[in-house]
């Protein structure tokens, strides 16, 4: 899915200045993005080969040679690739089509496709090149580097290396094993990276690219979530005029957040449905739902436990319950829906991530679950879609979110799967099961927003500082906000204990708890001893079923976040 100038996306181009990043199949083109929204200037990721062009129709056509780049793309980054240059397989472009045009800056493939276009030499490195290096600067006053000390810490990552540079080219950095670190081409405003400033590794990576996209490129950096609350409010008010749009809450941040966005630009004619699936932690339909109505949505509030229950008796297979969920989801919903005469829109808290990984040059991503459980909605309802956050990476929803006086305890809230606690119930779910888990699982989580600990902040801890208080000099913060995601699973295994003088034979609770950045990979978290005791005690003197609670230690990979 290409996003042409003309497209969605562009409307919230407020500042009228982008930075278009060329994704060449780096595993950190992402990072790119960030980093560069960092620097509040608005960017895009594409695939290599879908260039939004301002002539884009033309592109198989016999204008292809006279492609033009839209006035407000400012500079090009052409990112990192796992190919080698000099692989017949690997990525190409026409440079011609970029250079010269505007300023590019090429990283690691990027930088190596220029060379080997250009005239240069790219060959096989002697030995694979990975990790930290030490890169010393020609030229203090080169402007690429301008702040950046004469020897600082980079990130190397590549099997290649560029032996020779390219036509009207200049060395302006070198390692002590890598020569051709950094280049320039200064008459067709091209800059060369072989390391990677995007990593946090690279010591001083975020200043080279501020000097790319500000100094060089020249953009202003007015791209601030207040500036995209303002025009995206303005946009989706001409976009809708008077008609009405239904929306589904789950309680999650994405669709909270598209939801009160899209009330200040439309108030009641938003409609909210959030669904009961039975499947949610205790007391979170109810509590949810309150707050949400505090918030002044349009809400209803669907109780339909039983249909859920229903539909997944006898299934025990994984990716069976995952279908049934999401089709008596869709059933519920439409039929609510249905309730709301002259709805003409569907809106959606489609994220940035989730757009780029269905236009990605390597398609959607084999590693993870089926996690679309409602995909096929639109389709069925018939309603044209709107997806106010579809630009937005996680931080700026939640920074959105919190703009817009939205409470840090919702925008904070930790991942939660799509079929909730119908995946944590291992094998087929009933309602006793249910009721075990809920109880477990509220112990587990309420000890987490209360037990204080001075572990770092997960990357999803938004705003963990307002929670933080000083113990004996010590910054400490609650636990849940050091974890990305975390929850109760029931095994599906009984086993003996003894409880007084009687002799049980119980179910097992497992806890889990990890840190991550975006689900992909995750690690587990080194829980103090004194939390899990008094969690485990809770749990199994307060939950009647229970008579073990174990930690999960696996990492993802080899095992995943959820056991189903
Ligand atoms: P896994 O288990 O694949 O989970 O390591 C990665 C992240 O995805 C969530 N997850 C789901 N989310 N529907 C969802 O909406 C699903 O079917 C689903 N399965 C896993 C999981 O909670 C974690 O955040």
């Amino acid at each position: 899915m290409c996003r042409t100038p003309k497209s969605w996306a562009y409307f919230y181009l407020c500042s009228m200045e982008r930075i278009i990043i060329l994704d060449f199949g780096s595993q950190v083109t992402q990072v790119i993005g960030r980093r560069v929204r960092e620097l509040n200037v608005y960017c895009e990721i594409h695939p290599f080969n879908k260039f939004p062009f301002e002539n884009s129709a033309a592109e198989s056509g016999a204008e292809a040679s006279v492609k033009k780049i839209p006035s407000d793309v400012k500079g090009i980054i052409f990112s990192g690739s796992p190919f080698s240059v000099r692989d017949e397989k690997s990525p190409k472009i026409c440079l011609s089509d970029y250079v010269g045009k505007v300023p590019v800056l090429g990283i690691c493939y990027g930088a190596q496709l220029i060379a080997q276009n250009g005239g240069g030499m790219v060959e096989a490195s002697q030995t694979r090149e990975y990790g930290r290096a030490e890169l010393t600067v020609a030229e203090e006053d080169e402007p690429i580097f301008k702040d950046v000390p004469k020897t600082s810490q980079v990130w190397m990552s590549h099997g290649d290396s560029i032996t020779e540079l390219p036509d009207g080219a200049e060395l302006i950095a070198s390692t002590p094993t890598v020569k051709n670190a950094a280049y320039k081409i200064p008459s067709k405003n091209i800059y060369a990276f072989q390391y990677h400033p995007e990593v946090f590794h690279t010591q001083y990576g975020g200043t080279m690219l501020r000097n790319f996209v500000k100094g060089i490129c020249g953009c202003k950096g007015d791209w601030t979530t207040e500036s995209f609350i303002e025009a995206t409010v303005k946009d989706l008010k001409e976009k809708l005029g008077s008609d009405e749009v239904i929306l589904g809450l789950s309680g999650g941040v994405d669709s909270s957040v598209a939801a009160v966005l899209l009330n200040k630009a439309i108030g009641s004619r938003l409609h909210c449905i959030f669904v009961d699936n039975g499947l949610l932690r205790k007391n979170e339909f109810e509590d949810v739902l309150e707050q949400y109505k505090d918030m002044g949505l349009n809400v209803v509030g669907v109780r339909a436990a039983d249909r859920f229950l229903a539909a997944l008796k006898g299934i025990s297979d994984p990716e069976g319950k995952r279908k049934a969920i999401g089709k008596t989801f869709i059933d519920v919903f439409d039929s609510e829906a249905q309730k709301i005469t002259n709805a003409k829109w569907l809106a959606q808290g489609t994220i940035y991530p989730d757009v780029i990984e269905s236009s990605s040059v390597k398609g959607p991503s084999a590693t993870i679950k089926s996690h679309h459980n409602v995909g096929g909605l639109p389709e069925k309802m018939n309603l044209k879609i709107v997806e106010p956050l579809r630009s937005l990476f996680k931080d700026e929803v939640r920074r959105t979110g919190r703009a817009l006086g939205i409470k840090r305890e919702l925008i904070s809230r930790h991942p939660f799967p799509g079929p909730g606690l119908g995946i944590r119930v291992l094998g087929e779910v009933t309602e006793e099961k249910l009721r075990i888990l809920k109880e477990a699982d509220h112990i587990f989580i309420s000890n987490l927003r209360t037990y204080m600990t001075e572990l770092p902040p997960a990357s999803n801890g938004f705003a963990a500082e307002e929670a933080e208080t000083v113990v004996n000099g010590k910054k400490m913060r609650p636990l849940y906000d050091s974890i990305w995601q975390a929850g109760t699973i029931l095994l599906p295994v009984r086993s003996v204990g003894v409880m007084g003088d009687e002799r049980t034979y119980e179910y097992t609770i497992a806890l889990r708890a990890v840190v991550s950045n975006d689900g992909m990979t995750a690690d587990w978290v080194h829980i103090p001893y004194e939390f899990l005791a008094k969690v485990s005690n809770e749990i199994i003197n307060k939950v009647k079923g229970v008579n073990r609670v174990c930690y999960d230690i696996s990492s993802k990979p080899p095992a995943t976040i959820e056991w189903e």
